[in-house]
């Protein structure tokens, strides 16, 4: 299925035989102007429900093992980090994400925009934002152990351009005003993130809502929520084509998906299912429905501008310089601008 869709996407994109690819042409400037995934803060009124605490014992005990799962994941540093076997990956993900940051969360000189990164793990982003002017970054997590080496990322890093407060949060249950100090909330945030985290909130209403909560209250209006999400409907579709109840698991080998039972679809919240990719992740993650989302987003005053797939993504912004010059750093395109991920590489990203 995946290969399916690179096949296709060679044809469409036509690498050029040099580094330096011709000009953008109507079309690229077209897709460069065009906004890619970030919901946009309008100042419309928001008709928000507080947050209420889920009770139930299983939601706690997913949450317990996504947290503890994340706490014992060791910060392995910049050459074991080399030997992964998703090195090449995490380095195409980071290159998304660093084309979503650049392309919805830079502001212009001088620095006085601020972020907050709901969900930021061990700091992995850290660096992407120093070329945003941004002055201030706000980092939380639930996993202390993430937060605290997100702290050290940010003591190691060589440019510290910005200010930063990082803080241990159940995002999706509990208010900012519980990690963040006043001061920090003054004035309010340009752009908030939420990488790879959001499917977390998706066990219950009151997670979502609360998430949504979290991203609005101080999210200045035209300020931008920018995320990455794994893809609902791909993981649907190849559960579609499994017939067996008592064996609803797919992957390559990379990444494993397993649901105990089939998905709902009259049901938006609590559709689990556990989420494998090798060296990286090994918890209960819940599908998120992109439309209900959206709507529910909607009336928290957060209009979609666009939603794309990883790989739309690589082929629409390869074109431009910048983009290009990260790719062939990051070691994912080869002298032709085609990437280099292997099938299962590659298969893998088409779930995002
Ligand atoms: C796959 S990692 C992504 C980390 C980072 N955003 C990145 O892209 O590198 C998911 C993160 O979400 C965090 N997370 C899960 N549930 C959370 C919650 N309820 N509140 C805050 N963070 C949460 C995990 O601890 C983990 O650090």
């Amino acid at each position: 299925m995946f290969d399916a869709v690179r096949d296709a996407e060679r044809i469409v994109y036509q690498p050029s035989s040099s580094y330096d690819l011709p000009p953008l042409s109507d079309k690229d400037y077209w897709v460069y102007a065009k906004p890619l995934n970030p919901l946009r803060s309008s100042s419309s009124k928001r008709h928000a429900s507080p947050p209420s605490n889920a009770s139930n014992k299983k939601l706690k005990a997913n949450q317990y093992q996504v947290t503890q799962y994340y706490n014992d994941r060791p910060d392995y540093g910049k050459d074991l980090r080399r030997k992964s076997p998703i090195f090449n990956l995490k380095n195409f993900n980071n290159w998304v994400k660093a084309v979503l940051i650049a392309s919805f969360a830079r502001f212009n000189p001088p620095p006085v925009a601020r972020v907050l990164d709901i969900g930021c793990g061990k700091g992995g982003d850290l660096n992407k934002w120093t070329k945003s002017n941004i002055i201030d970054y706000v980092g939380l997590d639930i996993a202390e152990i993430s937060i605290n080496q997100a702290k050290t990322r940010f003591k190691d890093m060589r440019n510290k351009s910005f200010n930063t407060h990082f803080n241990t949060l159940d995002c999706f249950k509990e208010p900012l005003e519980k990690a963040i100090p006043s001061q920090w909330l003054d004035s309010k945030f340009n752009a908030v993130s939420c990488q790879f985290a959001m499917h977390y909130a998706f066990d219950s209403e009151s997670s979502v809502r609360c998430l949504l909560e979290n991203v609005t209250k101080y999210l200045q209006p035209g300020g931008t929520f920018i995320g990455t999400i794994i893809d609902a409907g791909v993981l649907i579709n190849a559960l579609a084509s499994i017939e067996d109840d008592s064996n609803m698991e797919f992957g390559n080998s990379l990444f494993r998906v397993q649901f105990d039972k089939r998905p709902d679809e009259h049901n938006f919240y609590g559709q689990k299912y556990n989420f494998h990719l090798e060296d990286a992740v090994d918890a209960p993650e819940y599908l998120i429905q992109w439309d209900a989302f959206t709507e529910l987003a909607r009336s928290y005053g957060l209009e979609l501008l666009a939603y794309k797939p990883f790989q739309e993504v690589f082929y629409d912004q390869i074109h431009v310089k910048e983009f290009q010059r990260l790719a062939a750093h990051l070691n994912i395109i080869d002298n032709y601008g085609t990437p280099i991920l292997s099938d299962d590489e590659w298969g893998t990203v088409g779930m995002s």
